[in-house]
């Protein structure tokens, strides 16, 4: 069997939990060699003792996106070790909810910029140089469906994710030709700890009754993309009534966007199949 990622070095972000846990267990799975980049050593250690048991190689690096040392440190280690870098997956990010009146809101936007948007930047301005040098290498940069429509009490977040998309948009035409291809991921509603902090009835309206997306399919959106070159993939593929609504008016945009504030369009759509993103934190807590 030819095994599509066998040996290739895949840096991924935000690796400790989530999204990215599942994403560096979805490349070990194909035989890559994992580096994983987080704040918590404790839980970089519980997902590289995973990844081993995959039979992948993996070297984890203590890292804040934020701080330009940290993020130089992680590259660095990474050539040192594995003397390439194949595959970028930009994923590491915060997420706050909260009205734009709330006292709180700029401060919001400001740390979501740093941990989601500027320390994508920094990633990807480390690793490219690499990826030149080399004639080839693949970005995947993690965006969200709010990074191409807003929902209300969701604008620190949604802002930054149109930053993350419009960054992505202009990478991938100036790499163009260079063997780097750039794809991004806009994934709805994940059952992750990205909102654990938010209680049920502040989430935005549209997510309430939604059943979230699981970690694990959207890990496998992201090895498809890379392995397919895809420039976009947007989850799940009825999202895209919203996005296509949208970029016709946003008139039709708003007016899908309260829809999905009723259980019954949600479930009608096949959105609310099972429990609900608080519903599914509580009972993984419980387990
Ligand atoms: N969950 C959703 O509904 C959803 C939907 C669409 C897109 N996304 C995007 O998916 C990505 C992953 O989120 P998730 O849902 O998996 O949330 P999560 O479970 O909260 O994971 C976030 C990850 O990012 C890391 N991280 C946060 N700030 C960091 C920093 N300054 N430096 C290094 N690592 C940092 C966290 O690790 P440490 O705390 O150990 O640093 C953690 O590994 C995010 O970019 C998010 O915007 C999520």
């Amino acid at each position: 069997m030819i095994v599509f990622f066998e040996n290739k070095v895949v840096l991924i972000t935000g690796a400790s939990r989530g999204i990215g846990r599942a994403v560096a267990l979805a490349f070990a799975r194909e035989g890559a060699q994992l580096v994983l980049a987080a704040r918590s050593a404790p839980r970089l250690d519980q997902v590289e003792t995973e990844a081993r048991t995959l039979g992948s190689q993996v070297l984890s690096v203590p890292t804040d996106v934020t701080s330009e040392s940290d993020v130089a440190a992680l590259v660095e280690a990474a050539t040192r070790r594995f003397g390439r870098i194949d595959v970028l997956v930009n994923n590491a990010g915060i997420g706050k909810v909260g009205e734009i009146e709330s006292e709180e809101f700029p401060d919001k936007v400001h740390q979501t910029l740093q941990a989601s948007l500027f320390g994508m930047i920094s990633v990807t301005r480390h690793v490219l140089p690499v990826f030149r040098q080399q004639g080839s290498g693949a970005i995947v940069n993690m965006s969200s469906v709010m990074g191409r429509k807003a929902f209300s009490r969701f604008g620190s977040y949604a802002i930054v994710m149109h930053a993350v998309s419009a960054f992505s948009d202009s990478l991938r035409q100036e790499v163009k030709g260079g063997g780097i291809g750039v794809s991004v991921i806009y994934p709805a509603l994940t059952a992750t700890d990205l909102l654990r902090d938010a209680e049920a009835d502040e989430m935005p309206p549209p997510f309430r009754h939604m059943t979230p997306l699981t970690p694990e399919g959207v890990a496998r959106a992201v090895v498809s993309a890379v392995r397919h070159g895809k420039r976009r993939v947007v989850l799940p593929r009825m999202a895209n009534m919203l996005l296509l609504g949208e970029a016709f008016s946003p008139r039709i945009g708003d007016f899908i966007a309260s829809a999905l504030a009723q259980r019954p369009v949600t479930t009608f759509l096949g959105m609310s199949r099972g429990q609900t993103y608080h519903e599914t934190l509580a009972s993984r807590r419980s387990t």
